[in-house]
């Protein structure tokens, strides 16, 4: 016990499977791409996108514009520990379900996709059994406050240059914030996989018709 208290990891989470990881990071810029395309997204982009495009006939390039990409396998992060210093992650670490879950194989529901001007993310969609291994402090926007449990369940698919990871949770709660408060997002189309919503300010998200099983790990990162 001396020895987890001194070595907590930077975060815990689910990391991908290597083979899962690829191919989200595939349906990712698909994603993208076909969203640069559209001629809604094209108009507004000027505005949310920091002037990325000049002439509308050109297309915008947002898997250049989500520059920092994670390094390695894609993971959802459940507790950032921050190697113990984060409040609350003591507790986070002595749960029994975290301790039995250490190492084990998970399937990861993603229902949605998302982009902001600062972020791009897949929602992850928890199971009551994944939400055992949710913290019970994360789901907070400030100032909004308190969400519901699992709302910022995501997976970082790449963040605008000058933001840091941390903004995609913080983005996917926005999201849930408006749809808690009725909005349910404009209905633009349907795209290649799903159905294109357009909340405003830049904020896109599409529900895939299909949702994705990934194959992750429970575990560790220690930077
Ligand atoms: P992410 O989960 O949105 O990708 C290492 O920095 C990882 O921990 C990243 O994956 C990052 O975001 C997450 N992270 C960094 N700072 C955080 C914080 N203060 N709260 C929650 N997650 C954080």
């Amino acid at each position: 016990p001396a020895l987890e208290k001194d070595f907590l990891p930077l975060y815990y989470g689910w990391f991908l499977s290597k083979r899962s990881s690829e191919n989200l990071r595939k349906t990712g810029q698909a994603f993208l791409d076909e969203l640069a395309s559209i001629k809604v997204f094209k108009k507004e982009s000027n505005k949310h996108f920091g002037g990325a495009i000049e002439d509308p006939k050109m297309k915008l390039d947002l898997t250049s514009y989500f520059v920092k990409r994670p390094p390695g396998v894609l993971h959802c992060t459940t507790k950032f520990t921050d190697f113990g210093k984060a409040p609350g992650s003591e507790d986070y670490a002595q749960q029994e379900g975290v301790k039995s879950s250490y190492g084990k194989a998970f399937f990861l529901t993603i229902s949605a996709l998302f982009i902001t001007p600062r972020t791009a993310g897949a929602r992850v969609e928890l199971s009551e059994q994944q939400m055992l291994l949710w913290p019970g402090d994360v789901d907070v926007l400030p100032p909004t406050g308190s969400l519901p449990k699992g709302s910022r369940a995501h997976i970082t698919l790449g963040c605008a240059s000058g933001t840091e990871a941390v903004q995609t949770g913080l983005d996917l709660l926005e999201f849930v914030k408006l749809e808690k408060a009725g909005n349910k997002g404009e209905e633009i189309g349907e795209i290649g996989g799903g159905k294109l919503l357009s909340y405003g300010n830049g904020m896109w998200m599409i529900l895939l018709s299909k949702k994705i099983e990934v194959r992750a790990i429970f575990g560790g990162y220690y930077g």
